[in-house]
C-alpha cells in the first residue's frame, strides 16, 4: 500500500469513520491488521491457554525484536521489550550510579515523568540537574549545552518531541555533541516514534525509549528501549528477575548478555505481536514517506487556525512534529475539548503537569493539543477549523 492512498489507510481505520481523530499524540487509532493480530492471538490462548500459545507463535515473538530493530536501525540484542509505560525509560535512567558533584544535563521541554526522576535521584545521590537554555526558535540551544559538558557530567537527557507541543529537538546535533564528550545519551522517543525516522547512529544515541501506542499505532501497553551494545556493560539494571539474569548457583546470578537483562518475565503476546504488526505497517508505508506527510498536514493545520481570530498556535522549532497546541480566547482548553467532543472531534489538553520548565519559561499554563496523523486529510483540517470558531454559537 502506498501512504499516498489515503482512502485505503482510512478504510483500514475504523475509528475515523465516526471521529475527526485529532489525538495521535495520547493514543492513535489502530489499524485493522493491528487489531486484528491482537484479538486472533487473544483467540488462541482462550482456547489452548497462554503458555501453549506463546509456544505456537514462538518465532514470531522473537521476531518482534527484530521489527523494532528495523525501526531503529540497530541489532535485536539491542532491543528490551517492556509493558508499563514509562518503565523503559526509567530502566535505563536508574542504571546509573550518580553521586554529589555529577550533574545530568537536559533541555527545558524534558517529559514531567522524566524530570521527576531527575528529582527522586537528584534528592538520593547530591547529582545536579542543569536544564539548557532554549534559543530563540524554541529548541535546545547547542552552543550553551557545549559551554556546560565538562567531566562531571555524566549523563545527557532529551525529550525528541515533547507532549506539550510541535517542536523536535535537535536530537542528532545533541547526540553529536554527547559523542565528543564521551557523554552517555539517553532520548525519549515516545512522540517521535512512528512520525519520525529514527536511526540510533545518525542520532548518535545510547539509549532509547519508545511506546508503541502514539504514532506507530500499536495496541496500549507496549513499549520497548535501545541500549547499544557498547553500553550494556556499563549499566546495571535496577531491578532484575529471572528473565533478565540466570541464577547460576545458590549464591550467583548472571546477567543477560543483552538488552533483555532491562526486561521482566510476565508479558502479554498478543500486545507484542500488535505491536509488531504496527511496526510492520509503518515499515511498508516508510518513515520518511511518513514524517513528509505528518509535518505537511501539520503546518497546513497551524496555518488555518492561525487565522482564526481568538487564536494562537504556541508550537516551536525549526522543525515541527505532527503535535499542534493551541489557545482560543476568552475559552478554556477543557471547554473546548469538551465541544469538540460533541461534535465527535477529539483533541486532549496539555498542561503544566507535562512539561512544567518549558511552560513554565513561557508564561502558558494549558493549551489545548491537536496531532494529526498521515491517515487524517485536508478535508478534516477544513472541517475542523470550521466547526472550532461555531463552538459558542
Ligand atoms: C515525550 C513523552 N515521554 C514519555 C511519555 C510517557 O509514556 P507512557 O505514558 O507510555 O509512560 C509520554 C506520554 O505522553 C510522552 O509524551
Amino acid at each position: 500500500m502506498q501512504i499516498w492512498d489515503i482512502d485505503q489507510l482510512r478504510a483500514d481505520t475504523a475509528g475515523c469513520e465516526q471521529t475527526i481523530f485529532f489525538n495521535n499524540a495520547g493514543a492513535s487509532l489502530q489499524p485493522r491488521p493491528v487489531v486484528a493480530r491482537v484479538v486472533e492471538h487473544l483467540r488462541l490462548e482462550e482456547k489452548v491457554g497462554g503458555y501453549e500459545a506463546a509456544d505456537m507463535v514462538a518465532d514470531e515473538l522473537a521476531d518482534v525484536y527484530a521489527s523494532v530493530a528495523r525501526l531503529l536501525h540497530c541489532a535485536p540484542e539491542e532491543i528490551a521489550l517492556q509493558e508499563s509505560a514509562t518503565r523503559a525509560w526509567d530502566a535505563a535512567f536508574y542504571s546509573f550510579q550518580f553521586g554529589p558533584g555529577d550533574r545530568i544535563v537536559t533541555a527545558a521541554s524534558e517529559y514531567a515523568s522524566n524530570y521527576i526522576a531527575f528529582l527522586q535521584v537528584a534528592q538520593r545521590t547530591g547529582v545536579e540537574i542543569c536544564v539548557v537554555e532554549s534559543d530563540s526558535d524554541g529548541q535546545v540551544d547547542i552552543e550553551a549545552m557545549r559551554k556546560l559538558l565538562d567531566d562531571c557530567v555524566k549523563l545527557i537527557a532529551l525529550t525528541h518531541v515533547p507532549t506539550n507541543g510541535g517542536l523536535v529537538q535537535p536530537a542528532a546535533e545533541v547526540g553529536r555533541l554527547a559523542r565528543e564528550a564521551n557523554i552517555p545519551f539517553l532520548l525519549d522517543a515516545c512522540q517521535s516514534a512512528g512520525q519520525i525516522d529514527l536511526d540510533v547512529d545518525a542520532l548518535c544515541c545510547d539509549m532509547l525509549s519508545a511506546t508503541g501506542r502514539k504514532y506507530l499505532r500499536g495496541p496500549r501497553g507496549t513499549r520497548f528501549l535501545y541500549v547499544r551494545k557498547s553500553m550494556l556493560q556499563r549499566l546495571l539494571p535496577p531491578v532484575l528477575d529471572l528473565r533478565a539474569a540466570d541464577w547460576v548457583a545458590a549464591d550467583r546470578f548472571e546477567m543477560r548478555p543483552d538488552a533483555k537483562r532491562f526486561e521482566s518475565w510476565e508479558s502479554s503476546a498478543a500486545l507484542r505481536l500488535g505491536m509488531r504488526a504496527a511496526i510492520e505497517y509503518a515499515l511498508a508505508l516508510g518513515l520518511s514517506n511518513i514524517e513528509q506527510r505528518v509535518q505537511s498536514l501539520a503546518a497546513l493545520l497551524r496555518e488555518r487556525l492561525s487565522a482564526i481570530s481568538g487564536v494562537t498556535v504556541h508550537d516551536q522549532g525549526r522543525i515541527r512534529s505532527g503535535i499542534v497546541t493551541f489557545t482560543f480566547e476568552p475559552y478554556s482548553v477543557q471547554e473546548i475539548m469538551r465541544r469538540l467532543k460533541e461534535k465527535h472531534v477529539a483533541v486532549r489538553t496539555t498542561d503544566r503537569f507535562a512539561a512544567r520548565i518549558d511552560l513554565e519559561r513561557r508564561g502558558l499554563n494549558e493549551l489545548v493539543r491537536a496531532s494529526v496523523h498521515y491517515y487524517n486529510t485536508e478535508a478534516e483540517i477544513d472541517r475542523f477549523c470550521t466547526i472550532l470558531p461555531t463552538l459558542w454559537t
